[in-house]
């Protein structure tokens, strides 16, 4: 009798792999199976973070910050460039050279923890003592058997009707990731994390970027006081061409070029792009194993229903990452797939929601943890604020960084840090304190008694927690 598996993972991004390396760490034999292919048609294992999310935009984010540094940044210090030009094959063979080395870099983890790897589409095809899984691959196939299934099929770009995506003229995340050369004009439907990020790229390379948002509001989800900076710099200092109140009305094809017909409070208006991306959020991938026919609960959006610990409506089956609720982002994705993991072990283990940071890599970048001032307003929670601006910190001032705030919003009875919110320069980093504190119910003393080392960005969350009690030093 063939063997039968003590977990399989149906998906290898970044819930799944980690999800199967520690059920194998636990010592559980552990199955991952996985149908990405890269452009080559060459397995890549790290779904949509490794092969057109994550990591690909990370590295086009910084080489083209590079090229405007050296633009527009290096002549304060001295440096002085001439015949500056970009390469994109360049940036775009080290773009891939970066996903490769990290993709295979699974396989060699999965080799080393003795978790099977299996290339193929999964598909839950029976339930009793045990689960059956087809693995289809081309014309091959073959069923699998599992004591516990662990579902992380991810997410798919959310499709507008008008716009249908070809990554020719009209780009989700993938093509507008894989672009050959800078458009002269780019359109962007939809001014989220994917849309400011892509704008932030192609805007630095030379193109005109228009970004076109239904919602009244700019970044509706993140602090307002943020929101309205972010909005100042983007438009003014990068020079993205920022719509909002927008509503799409028609989408052409032309020869090369595509035309935009939308309305907004002044009327109907039409552009002309070279390309345009279409980044309207990302539905959940909860059909892609076929569980429905086994009884598997979903949604009316398509999430695949958990419990809090991540547990679905058939017994022994967990589902984790963008398919289910919660943020869709890698970090969130494989703590669960940790949690799982330990939960099948026998162990206790759970993920809190709460304080999932957010980071938008744009410049600044943005970050978050914990609850917003429009959130906590609605809630009516009592709260103090301090806020600290980069420009009056010594570190910032040498990077030449000095955009932006962080503010730090504490319960007014408990002082208990409720949100941290980020506007600045390595805010991505700087914002893993604020998570430390929250989880460990920091109060906004506690980091005000820290000592920050001396020049360095983090006293500007120091210099937040003071201003909480109206004792910042330096303003
Ligand atoms: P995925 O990464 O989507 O992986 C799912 C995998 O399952 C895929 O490989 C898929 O092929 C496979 N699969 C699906 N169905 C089957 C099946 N039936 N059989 C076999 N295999 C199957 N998040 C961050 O935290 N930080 C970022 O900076 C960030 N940047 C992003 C940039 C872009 C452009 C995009 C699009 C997303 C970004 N995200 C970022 C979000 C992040 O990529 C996702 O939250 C994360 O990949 C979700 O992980 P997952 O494991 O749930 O699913
Ligand atoms: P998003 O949810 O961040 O933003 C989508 C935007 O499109 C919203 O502002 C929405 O109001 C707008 N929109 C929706 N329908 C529209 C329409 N018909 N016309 C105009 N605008 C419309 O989604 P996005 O940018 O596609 O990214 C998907 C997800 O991927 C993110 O929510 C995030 O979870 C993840 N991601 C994370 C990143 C990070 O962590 N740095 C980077 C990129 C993506």
């Amino acid at each position: 009798m063939s063997q039968v598996f003590d977990v399989a993972v149906i998906g290898a991004g970044p819930g799944g792999y980690v999800a199967a390396i520690r059920a194998a760490q636990l010592g559980l034999s552990a199955v991952c199976i996985d149908e990405w292919k890269n452009e080559k048609g060459r397995p890549s294992l790290g779904g949509t973070c490794l092969n057109v999310g994550c990591i690909p935009s990370k590295a086009l984010l910084e080489s083209s910050e590079n090229y405007e540094r050296a633009a527009q940044k290096f002549a304060d210090h001295g440096i002085r460039m001439q015949g500056l030009s970009v390469d994109i094959a360049t940036m775009q063979a080290r773009k891939a050279k970066i996903v490769d080395t990290l993709t295979s870099g699974i396989a060699m983890l999965f080799k080393k923890n003795k978790v099977t790897s299996l290339h193929g589409r999964g598909l839950l095809v029976s339930a009793g003592a045990t689960y059956g899984i087809q693995v289809t691959e081309g014309d091959q196939s073959e069923v699998i058997e599992a004591r516990h299934v662990i579902i992380a099929t991810g997410s798919l770009p959310r499709q507008l009707p008008m716009a249908e995506v070809d990554n020719e003229l009209i780009l989700d995340n993938e093509g507008a990731l894989a672009l050959a050369e800078v458009p002269r004009k780019l359109g962007v439907i939809g001014a989220g994390v994917i849309g400011l990020e892509m704008g932030s790229v192609w805007r630095r390379l030379g193109a005109d970027v228009t970004v076109l948002e239904a919602l009244p509001s700019f970044l509706s989800a993140v602090d307002e006081q943020v929101a309205k900076e972010a909005f100042r710099i983007f438009s003014k200092e990068l020079g993205l061409v920022i719509h909002t109140g927008v509503k799409i009305d028609t989408v052409t094809k032309g020869k090369g070029k595509v035309s935009v017909k939308y309305e907004d409070q002044a009327g109907m208006h039409k552009a002309e792009f070279d390309k345009l991306i279409v980044s309207v959020g990302r539905v959940p991938n909860s059909a892609s194993v076929g569980a429905d026919a086994l009884g598997l609960k979903i949604d009316a959006r398509g999430f695949i229903e958990v419990d809090d610990h991540c547990r679905t409506n058939l017994p022994n089956v967990y589902a984790i990452g963008d398919v289910v609720r919660g943020p869709m982002l890698a970090h969130k994705s494989s703590e669960e797939g940790v949690a799982v993991a330990e939960l099948i072990a026998g162990q206790e283990s759970h993920v809190n929601l709460e304080t999932v940071p957010w980071v938008i890599y744009t410049s600044p970048e943005i970050a978050w943890v914990g609850r917003n001032e429009q959130e906590l307003k609605e809630a009516g929670v009592a709260y103090r604020s301090g806020m600290f601006p980069f420009t009056a910190n010594g570190r910032a001032r040498s990077l030449g960084e000095t955009n932006g705030f962080i503010k730090i919003l504490a319960d007014t009875g408990t002082d208990r840090i409720l949100g941290v919110h980020i506007i600045g320069p390595f805010a991505s980093e700087l914002i893993a304190e604020a998570t430390v504190a929250m989880e460990f119910g920091a109060s906004a003393e506690d980091i005000a008694r820290i000592v920050h080392a001396h020049p360095s960005l983090s006293e500007v969350m120091h210099e937040a927690a003071l201003g909480v009690d109206n004792r910042t030093l330096h303003l």
